[in-house]
């Protein structure tokens, strides 16, 4: 989208319909975005992010036996009669102000797991050719400072007008875990932009152009929607939607890396779950001290 003719930025697409089976068996029967960090289902936490950084359509691609995120963001009147009858305000408060006046959440389903690409792609009546954000509900970003890293990104977005894809740099044997871009051997500055040239989905060490991760937080032209429908089954014989961002950059896009600063936890996986809820326990005004403890103690 060129400068000028941008639209408002206020959808965010965020796929839930993984099936969890890193976190088995607690992801058995609960969605892995379910599973708590601190006092809150994971899911929560990164609503919160996108909400903080403007964003008012939550659109959730999601799943069967998957509701249980969508109740969560729904009101639960018996719940919330009997926190008002017994004067419990603050919980009354957590349960019924998940979601901001003016924040809608909506989901749509994905009928077959056919990859990251084609979740994106299901949500694409909902989008038409607005351009939108996506946020992966594994990973969980615990902000440097006031501003969360999906804000800074978002006024990127808004001053240049152009894509952003955020980044970090991994260990180089971590690259084939992730999309890594090719931003020509600039060396990224924390909280920056950078212009992209090409990406790649799990490249070996090999093939990789760069240490630069794709950390799971997008915002895209509209125009993705269209190359995703035609965009081939890539990397583990699945949609991918780094291969739909590739293709707009072969065909002269311009989009950046805008690379992160704030702290990445993996919640998809047993240990990225354990740190983040030590992390954010300290932090936490009702476990922080408890915790300290426990852990001096061990
Ligand atoms: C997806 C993306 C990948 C990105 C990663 C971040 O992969 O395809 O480009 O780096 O998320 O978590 P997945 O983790 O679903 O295999």
């Amino acid at each position: 989208t060129a400068r000028g003719q941008q639209q408002v930025l206020n959808k965010v697409i965020i796929p839930v319909a993984g099936l969890g089976t890193r976190v088995l068996p607690a992801s058995k029967a609960i969605p892995k975005e379910m599973l708590t960090v601190v006092d809150k289902p994971v899911i929560q936490h990164v609503v919160e992010e996108a909400i903080t950084a403007g964003f008012t359509r939550i659109v959730l691609v999601t799943r069967s036996g998957k509701s249980a995120i969508e109740d969560h963001f729904d009101r639960n009147a018996e719940l919330e009669q009997v926190l008002a009858d017994k004067g419990k305000d603050t919980l009354l408060a957590a349960v019924r102000d998940i979601l901001p006046t003016g924040v809608q959440v909506i989901s749509v389903r994905q009928d077959e797991a056919k990859g990251l690409g084609h979740a994106v792609l299901c949500a694409a009546a909902l989008t038409g050719d607005e351009d939108f954000a996506v946020m992966l509900p594994d990973m969980l970003i615990d902000p440097q400072g006031d501003q969360s890293d999906m804000q800074q990104m978002a006024d990127a977005y808004r001053r240049s007008g152009k894509g952003q894809i955020m980044v970090e740099a991994v260990p180089e044997d971590q690259v084939e875990r992730y999309g890594i871009v090719d931003c020509g051997g600039e060396r990224p500055v924390s909280g920056q932009s950078a212009p992209m040239q090409d990406v790649v989905e799990k490249p070996s060490l090999a093939d990789a152009p760069s240490n630069l991760a794709i950390v799971g937080r997008y915002i895209l032209p509209g125009r993705i929607m269209e190359l995703l429908k035609t965009t081939p089954r890539g990397a583990g014989n699945e949609i991918q939607l780094t291969d739909a961002i590739k293709a707009l950059l072969q065909q002269g896009g311009a989009l950046e890396a805008f690379t992160m600063s704030g702290v990445l936890y993996d919640c998809g996986n047993k240990s990225g779950l354990l740190m983040a809820n030590v992390a954010l326990g300290l932090k936490h005004p009702e476990t922080a001290a408890e915790l300290k403890g426990f852990i001096e103690g061990l």
